[in-house]
């Protein structure tokens, strides 16, 4: 019963923007459900801290490297916590608890003879911090991002990587939940077909990074900052530090990450897995890339959506709502504050938000704010009854394919059909003519406004409370049971949830 879920870790020389925030709001979603089911949930987070780009900012800067990322960080964590992102864990590469284990590992996989020694000459960008060779090249600049690459020639240890290729392809064809979507994992096999090359593992051109321990390494080594970033996965929960807690969470359930960085995730990291003997995850889902009013994103086109001012303009929770309803979660998509707009009105403000206001007002103006009696059961009735009962059984399928688009979808089928209940059994004609029903109808809608408000929690945590603040003994924490809320106990009808906004 654990479920322990990491994001990437997050390069410090840039700000924290969507496509960051999009990651760390995916698996908070994740692990706030998770939580909610009762799993022990480990969330990791954190930052990759070294690297040659890395010191070249703190140098721009004027810092020395490590005064650079411990301001740096601090952005990333103040964003994180006005996200509401209820990480388990923080790591930072940079931190003694990861890089003795960083050591070890090295030190582990040369005795093993998988690191032998060797010379690396090729291309390398930066920015990237990645390896090329020359036919990879893209008219001569990295072929990821298209900047200038340059000429690197140094001794270097290297990783026997091509050893693991049959086994890392029979396990994905073996598991077909270990790289999702699907269209990923087809992309992942052709490349391993092509061949797996021996990686380059350390870098003697400076020293920004974890050292290789002397005297079993020669000396002025460092670890090449993506395998020494990638070992955070293993390293935060304890392995060759804190045996214990490292069997209780490992192997990593879902490690979460962009599409762009695929490659390290599912073919580098689970090769080092295997060379650790160490069982792979179950699944890396590589999620899409966002674009702004169809352009890429970029400082130089001075795009960049910065999280904190679309939350001020809009809230949190409809940030994280409009992330993750937007798109299909795995495709690639666009923001623009137009289609933001039309998102919060339709969604938020008239369907989720209305149903909630209608239904307090009615109990408001009806009952006195106090939760009506059930009476007798009409088909209607058992209708929103067994649609509200079915819902955690639909949503746990889609997060288990991790399709969080189609679990908010699931959940707004409910808000539509409550909707069509108010229209169809018409509370405002029952009170004139039918108490009784009136006060049975409205029961069943601060009912069915109970269980949203929990199935809600994990994409709109302060929304969520504040429904369950609002409806009063009707707002129970715990894992729904139909038909809790006590009659007789109070409501606060309080401000629109999701007052609608005017067209910018
Ligand atoms: N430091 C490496 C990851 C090491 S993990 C062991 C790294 N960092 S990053 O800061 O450059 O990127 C982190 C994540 O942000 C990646 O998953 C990347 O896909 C994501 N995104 C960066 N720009 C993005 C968009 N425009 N849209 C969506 N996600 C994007 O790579």
């Amino acid at each position: 019963m654990k479920v322990y879920l990491t994001t990437p870790l997050y390069y410090l020389n840039d700000v924290p923007h969507i496509g960051h925030a999009y990651t760390q709001i995916a698996t908070d979603v994740l692990a706030r459900y998770y939580r909610k089911e009762g799993y022990d949930v480990f969330f990791l987070t954190g930052t990759d801290e070294h690297g040659q780009k890395m010191e070249q900012s703190a140098r721009a800067a004027g810092k020395a490297p490590q005064v650079f990322v411990d301001e740096q960080v601090e952005k990333f964590k103040a964003l994180w916590k006005r996200l509401n992102i209820s990480y388990d864990d923080f790591i930072r590469t940079s931190e003694s608890r990861h890089g003795e284990v960083v050591q070890k590992v090295f030190k582990k996989l040369l005795e093993k003879g998988d690191i032998y020694l060797g010379e690396y000459e090729g291309w390398y960008c930066t920015p990237c911090e990645s390896f090329f060779l020359p036919s990879q090249l893209d008219n001569g600049k990295c072929p990821d991002c298209g900047r200038a690459v340059h000429w690197v020639k140094e001794e270097s240890y290297f990783f026997k990587m091509s050893k693991y290729q049959n086994q890392l392809l029979e396990h994905i064809r073996d598991h077909k939940d270990f790289i999702l979507p699907t269209t990923r994992r087809n992309e992942i096999s052709s490349f391993i077909k092509e061949g797996l090359k021996d990686v380059s593992v350390s870098r003697t051109s400076f020293s920004w990074g974890v050292p290789l321990p002397e005297p079993v390494f020669r000396p002025g080594h460092i670890a090449y900052v993506w395998i020494d970033a990638l070992l955070n996965y293993v390293s935060a929960p304890g392995f060759m530090r804190e045996e214990e807690k490292f069997k209780r969470y490992w192997p990593a359930d879902v490690h979460l990450i962009g599409k762009d960085i695929l490659k390290f995730h599912a073919v580098i990291w689970p090769a080092l897995l295997l060379a650790l003997d160490l069982p792979l995850p179950r699944t890396v889902f590589a999620h899409g890339w966002w674009t702004v009013e169809g352009e890429k994103m970029s400082k130089s086109r001075g795009n960049v959506v910065d999280p904190w001012k679309v939350t001020e303009q809009f809230g949190v929770d409809s940030f994280r709502y409009f992330l993750l309803r937007e798109v299909a979660f795995g495709l690639d998509g666009d923001f623009s504050t137009e289609a933001f707009i039309r998102r919060y009105n339709a969604d938020l403000a008239n369907d989720l938000g209305n149903l909630f206001q209608r239904t307090l007002s009615m109990v408001e103006r009806y009952f006195h704010g106090k939760v009506p009696a059930t009476g007798k059961v009409a088909p209607e009735d058992e209708k929103l009854r067994f649609k509200t009962e079915e819902l955690p059984q639909k949503i746990r399928k889609h997060y288990e394919a991790i399709e969080l688009h189609n679990v908010l979808s699931q959940i707004w089928d409910l808000i539509t059909l409550a909707n069509r209940y108010i229209e169809e059994t018409a509370p405002w004609k029952l009170a004139k003519t039918n108490p009784e029903r009136l006060g049975t109808v409205l029961y069943n809608l601060l009912e069915a406004l109970r269980w949203l408000a929990f199935y809600l929690s994990p994409f709109l945590p302060e929304t969520s409370e504040q429904m369950n603040r609002q409806l009063g003994s009707a707002g129970l924490k715990s894992p729904p049971v139909w038909g809790q809320i006590m009659p007789g106990g109070t409501i606060r009808k309080g401000q629109p949830l999701f007052p609608r906004m005017e067209k910018q």
